[in-house]
């Protein structure tokens, strides 16, 4: 059991009880103005209990313009904080390590939510400007709304709203923040040519087009400080003809930033246009991208993500060196207890049970 799923997994200060993580999922449903609600309390809260080692929390905005939804979950002030404390604090009582995902949806902000269409929503009709590297709107079917392209200054305020955002984090009780640089959202696009149209220094060639992922990497961890492991979410590769971001570039990026001290890279792909073409989305179809990326950097951790829904893929992942940890997504909306099971059918021991359960298993 030493080096499998169930093995123990340290990160700077924090020590993880296993190498399953929970996908961070927006659940659109906080209250107003990105304040945590119960939902987010039960949630979070049952996946703990059931056996995750790390729950990572849904993208959660540095700032207003930058969520998907007007039901996203935000952390640009300190009401938000207080709600989310107590779910960190639940979290770690059920001997998960809480992790928040801090994003900003760029260009793809400002829509409806999923059981709603997603559609894009314009700021007569409860939706606001949204911004992004270049001037160019996501390609919609519909019309996009109004979309700007951010100033060296707004960029500047972006990226310090990255770090006040972890500080808040942090103060709230989670003990790992994760950057989301994938899926087409801001980070994403200053990343990608095919969103980064800049001449200046945040775009152009490999170098412009990842200063801003460094300088929010910078900025986070200067505001977490040393003891705190910071994540990142990448997508592996754009799945779009070149010039696009390639895994190449992830490795690229990859080694860049370890060698400023990420200590995990979770390894996701596509969401940059609607003209991505994944050759294959079945089980574990994202992990050799996460393999690549841990056989050719130096980066202490590397997850993958990606239609892992068994306890045999999570434990094959680990046992064969293709990944550090193992992320869920959907299996984890479907069985809140999958950590418990998992743990139960490979070893055939008693999972880590919370007392008031255990006469139930
Ligand atoms: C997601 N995904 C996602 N990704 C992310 O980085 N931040 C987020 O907040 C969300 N939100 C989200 C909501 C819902 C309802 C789903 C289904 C997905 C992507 C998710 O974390 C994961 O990467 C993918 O779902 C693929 O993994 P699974 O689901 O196949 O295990």
């Amino acid at each position: 059991m030493s080096t499998g799923l169930f093995s123990e997994l340290s990160l700077r200060s924090v020590r993880a009880r296993n190498r399953l993580a929970l996908s961070p999922m927006c659940q659109y449903s906080a209250g107003a103005d990105g304040v945590a609600t119960e939902w987010h309390r039960v949630h979070y809260g049952s996946r703990a209990v059931g056996g995750a080692g790390i729950v990572i929390q849904e993208a959660t905005a540095v700032e207003p313009r930058g969520r998907i939804t007007s039901h996203d979950l935000g952390l640009w002030n300190d009401e938000q904080a207080e709600a989310l404390a107590p779910i960190a604090d639940f979290v770690a009582e059920q001997g998960a390590v809480p992790a928040i995902q801090l994003a900003h949806a760029g260009r793809k902000a400002s829509t409806t939510r999923p059981w709603e269409g997603s559609e894009p929503l314009q700021p007569e009709a409860g939706g606001w400007t949204v911004v992004g590297p270049s001037g160019q709107p996501y390609p919609y079917e519909g019309a996009a709304p109004p979309t700007e392209r951010l100033d060296p200054n707004d960029i500047e305020a972006i990226v310090e709203s990255f770090g006040a955002a972890a500080e808040r984090a942090i103060e709230a009780g989670f003990q790992a923040v994760e950057i989301h640089a994938a899926h087409g959202y801001l980070l994403h696009e200053f990343l990608s040519p095919v969103t980064n149209q800049r001449t200046d220094a945040y775009g152009g060639d490999f170098e412009g087009r990842t200063r801003v992922a460094r300088e929010v990497y910078d900025t986070v961890r200067e505001a977490v400080g040393e003891e705190i492991p910071v994540f990142m979410r990448v997508s592996g590769t754009d799945w779009l003809p070149e010039p696009s971001w390639t895994i190449e570039d992830t490795v690229e990026l990859g080694s860049i930033l370890a060698d400023r001290g990420l200590d995990f890279l979770d390894v996701s792909s596509g969401g940059i246009h609607p003209d991505q073409q994944i050759d294959y989305a079945g089980p574990n179809y994202q992990v050799a991208l996460a393999e690549q990326v841990r056989a050719e950097t130096d980066l202490p951790t590397v997850g993958a993500v990606g239609a892992i829904t068994t306890p045999e893929q999570g434990e094959a992942l680990i046992r064969n060196d293709r990944a550090d940890v193992a992320i869920v997504g959907r299996k984890f909306l479907n069985d809140p207890y999958f950590g418990l099971r998992a743990a139960e059918s490979l070893y055939e021991v008693e999972p880590d049970v919370p007392a008031q359960y255990r006469r139930g298993w």
